[in-house]
């Protein structure tokens, strides 16, 4: 017999494979986000992202008791709004009547123990598709003007029943500036998930697709991350989780999963990651042509998640990976 050192004796069979393993996956660490839309039993499948569609609101919540079912905690909303109610000063994002809050309340009344996450950025509301408010002369994002929006937003959204206000807009200073707005309102219950490493990236264009919320003009490089930086990332999280923040997203996933670890050694915060539209479509497309199992990729690459450090997990495989882990 060879004297040799001899991992393989820990993989020999399942049993002994699932005593030794070091991260878990379970419905409980999934988030889905969902997409809506004004009307009434509608159902529009998104080209880009196949077997996810814009929901009106009655369809939306059929589709939240499934996932509460299957015993995923939270859903994440995105509206998309009719081009008719969009302008410059993304004023739709606040209007307490407007679809989002009306969404929010209808979830929230038929399931109250579901955790509703909310976006906070302009851009489904902004004709000019960006997450700020745009200077007309110069084509600037105005920071500073943007929080005041932001806070709005938020307690709009927190008043119609949001359990976690997302702000995805990446303008310096919002964690904290939300975090003082809600709590002058007494929703000190509210928390705040920020999307603390936002990329610049190319990952989002089925989202972009889905709301039609594209930039007009221009491209979102001065208020998201440049992709060739990771210390950076730490700043951003540093920033947020000292204005307040209860936690903190990596976004996108997969092709980031190095600043997910670098937060998590970082940070006692719970950690998120956001496994965008355009990772889900490039598993959905390499599927449809035959060339690599779905469900296998989708599991493998849920878990990369769990290993690189985060403790929850965005994806539109919410639903999919759920039944699944139920069968486990
Ligand atoms: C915008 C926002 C985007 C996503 C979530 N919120 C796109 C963008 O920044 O242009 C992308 C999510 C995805 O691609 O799945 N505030």
């Amino acid at each position: 017999m060879l004297n040799i050192s001899r991992p393989r004796r820990n993989r020999q069979t399942p049993a002994i494979r699932n005593l030794i393993r070091e991260t878990h996956l379970s419905t409980h660490d999934l988030i889905a986000p969902l997409f809506v839309i004004e009307g009434k039993n509608i159902s529009e499948p998104i080209a880009s992202m196949p077997g996810i569609s814009r929901l009106s609101i009655d369809l939306l919540v059929r589709e939240c008791k499934e996932l509460y079912d299957l015993g995923i905690p939270c859903v994440s909303l995105f509206p998309a709004i009719d081009n008719k109610l969009k302008d410059q000063k993304a004023s739709e994002a606040y209007n307490p009547n407007g679809l989002y809050q009306r969404a929010i309340r209808e979830i929230k009344n038929a399931l109250p123990d579901l955790l509703v996450m909310t976006d906070v950025a302009l851009d489904p509301y902004s004709s000019d598709g960006h997450d700020g408010l745009v200077d007309p002369r110069n084509g600037e994002i105005l920071n500073d003007a943007t929080l005041e929006v932001l806070a709005k937003m938020s307690i709009v959204q927190a008043k119609s029943g949001s359990d976690i206000v997302g702000p995805s807009d990446m303008m310096d200073g919002r964690v904290g500036f939300i975090r003082d707005a809600l709590d002058e309102e007494n929703l000190a219950n509210v928390a705040i998930m920020s999307y603390a490493a936002k990329y610049a990236s190319a990952f989002y264009g089925p989202f972009r697709d889905a709301l039609g919320s594209a930039p007009k003009k221009g491209d979102k490089k001065s208020y998201q991350m440049d992709y060739a930086n990771v210390r950076e990332a730490l700043r951003e999280a540093y920033l947020d989780e000292s204005e307040g923040a209860d936690i903190l997203m990596v976004k996108p996933g997969l092709p980031y999963l190095d600043v997910i670890k670098t937060l998590r050694d970082n940070t006692t915060l719970p950690l998120a990651a956001y496994n965008v539209s355009g990772e889900y479509a490039m598993v959905k497309a390499a599927a449809e042509k035959g060339w690599i199992d779905n469900d296998s990729v989708m599991i493998e690459m849920l878990w990369s998640f769990k290993r690189a450090g985060s403790d929850m997990i965005l994806t539109y495989f919410a639903k999919e990976a759920g039944r699944l882990l139920q069968k486990h």
